[in-house]
């Protein structure tokens, strides 16, 4: 089924000069990014994005993490690119992310992770709307 996901490369993958290495997984995957921009997150942004999580105790971590740089975020579409890039990206925690994933390849740390993924089609949604108008959109 094709469908699309938000995905945006953290502060810490666009430090560690990560950018193009994950965007080159998602391009050699055969995934078409239809939208991209480098952005910093305002506090306002994080709230909205992350409100799942803004009541749990790790979420002042998160937010400082996201503020501390820009972010490269993007609309990706293909079959099933939800579930695929969630695989892509391995295991929130950086102990049980599988080598071979970009988290499982590359992070230390459970709150710098590197990347971003919507987890639901539902979520995908708000995500990009949340990010990108629809004339932004333009693959
Ligand atoms: P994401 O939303 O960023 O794609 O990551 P995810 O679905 O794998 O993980 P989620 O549970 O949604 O958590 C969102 C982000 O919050 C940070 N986090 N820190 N210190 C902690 O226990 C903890 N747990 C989560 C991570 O940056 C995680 O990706
Ligand atoms: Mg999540």
């Amino acid at each position: 089924m094709k469908q699309r996901t938000l995905l945006f490369v953290k502060p810490d993958g666009v430090r560690r000069g990560l950018i193009g290495e994950i965007i080159g997984r998602i391009e050699r995957k055969g995934l078409r990014i239809v939208a991209m921009k480098m952005l910093r997150f305002t506090p306002e942004l994080a709230r909205k994005h992350y409100e799942e999580h803004v009541s749990k105790p790790f979420y002042p971590a998160l937010e400082e993490f996201v503020l501390s740089g820009p972010v490269v975020a993007m609309v990706v579409e293909g079959d099933d690119v939800i579930e695929l890039t969630r695989a892509m990206m391995g295991k929130t925690r950086h102990t049980e992310a599988a080598p071979g994933t970009i988290r499982g390849d590359f992070a230390f740390s459970t709150t710098e992770n590197l990347i971003h993924g919507s987890d639901s089609p539902a979520r995908a949604e708000i995500e990009i709307a949340n990010f990108f108008t629809d004339a932004e959109i333009v693959g």
